[in-house]
């Protein structure tokens, strides 16, 4: 067997599986492997500047190999690492929660904009629901911006067991002047209170409408709780939970939800039907569709 540098065994794997690996991975560059290898490498107790000049025994036991047999089957590389970047944080991740993704960053921003301007002076009760890993909650406390009481929510319970972890793994970078309880909830079913800002990146993709659409991977690795409802249901799954966000918004509060490119005008008809006095749908930064915006007063 010829022993070959790591950076060497890397180049030819990229040069001669790259249509396979771009079917799996859009857009995976060698600079992206190069890193998660990195970070692969780190978390196996490899921590070497020059990991890539080292020759490269593909033995079971070494690490890499799992890596490299896992990137040949396609799974999402986050999955292999076992984390997931977001905003300005690494976020434990498992086939049990979503893949964090870069439009969600977004929904942060409008709700820290949100907390900057109106509560440097009181503290903001958020509701994070279908909270999975936690990110959306996490990353708030973490931006500091104002003394927030958190409450994070999930469906599933093992979500919400690595939410926790991360809240745990992150907890030095989170002021002590904050506070979270997590709770598994259907929506807001059972939850107590009332809340300033709702928030939620909700299962939003049409199970039969939308699948084809839906790249092979994501199908194959993620969590269908996490990103479908049956089309029979759909408006009336969204109409309840508008209803309950209604109830448990407080009067000059507002409430953002991520959804579908495809569905967000109905469900703006929806929020505006529930009684919510101004609704808008936002853009990301491709210009789709993909927020809403509700608030009950004008
Ligand atoms: C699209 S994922 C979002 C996860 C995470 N907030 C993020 O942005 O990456 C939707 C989450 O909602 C949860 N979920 C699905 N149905 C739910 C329900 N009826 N009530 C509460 N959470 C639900 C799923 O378990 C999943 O964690």
């Amino acid at each position: 067997m010829t022993i070959k540098r790591l950076g060497e065994y890397l180049q030819t794997l990229y040069n001669e599986e790259k249509k396979s690996l771009l079917s799996h991975y859009p857009g995976l560059t060698l600079h992206r492997l190069k890193n998660d290898i990195k970070l692969h490498a780190f978390l196996n107790g490899v921590d070497s500047e020059e990991l890539f000049d080292f020759p490269y025994l593909p033995s079971r036991t070494n690490p890499l190999t799992i890596f490299f047999e896992k990137l040949k089957e396609g799974v999402p590389l986050e999955y292999i690492t076992g984390y997931a970047y977001f905003y300005r944080s690494l976020f434990k991740v498992s086939p049990d929660v979503l893949i964090p993704r870069s439009e969600t960053e977004i929904l942060v921003e409008l709700a820290t904009q949100e907390i900057a301007k109106n509560y440097k002076k009181k503290k903001c009760k958020v509701i994070d629901v279908g909270t999975g890993s936690g990110i959306i909650a996490l990353t708030l406390m973490m931006e500091d911006v104002a003394e927030l009481d958190v409450v994070a929510t999930d469906i599933s319970e093992k979500a919400l067991t690595l939410a926790k972890e991360n809240f745990f793994n992150l907890r030095y970078a989170i002021s002590a002047k904050h506070n979270i309880s997590f709770h598994q909830s259907d929506r807001l079913v059972n939850v107590e209170g009332n809340f300033d800002l709702i928030l939620s990146n909700p299962p939003y993709i049409k199970s039969r409408a939308d699948h084809d659409s839906v790249h092979h991977q994501v199908l194959s690795y993620e969590p269908a709780m996490a990103l479908f409802l049956d089309d029979g249901v759909y408006d009336l799954w969204f109409e309840d939970f508008f209803r309950s966000i209604f109830k448990k918004l407080n009067d000059d509060g507002m409430s953002l939800i991520e959804g579908h490119e495809n569905h967000l005008e109905g469900l703006a008809h929806i929020a505006t039907k529930v009684g919510f006095a101004k609704v808008e749908v936002i853009k990301d930064y491709t210009g789709r569709n993909r927020f809403l915006r509700m608030r009950k007063q004008p």
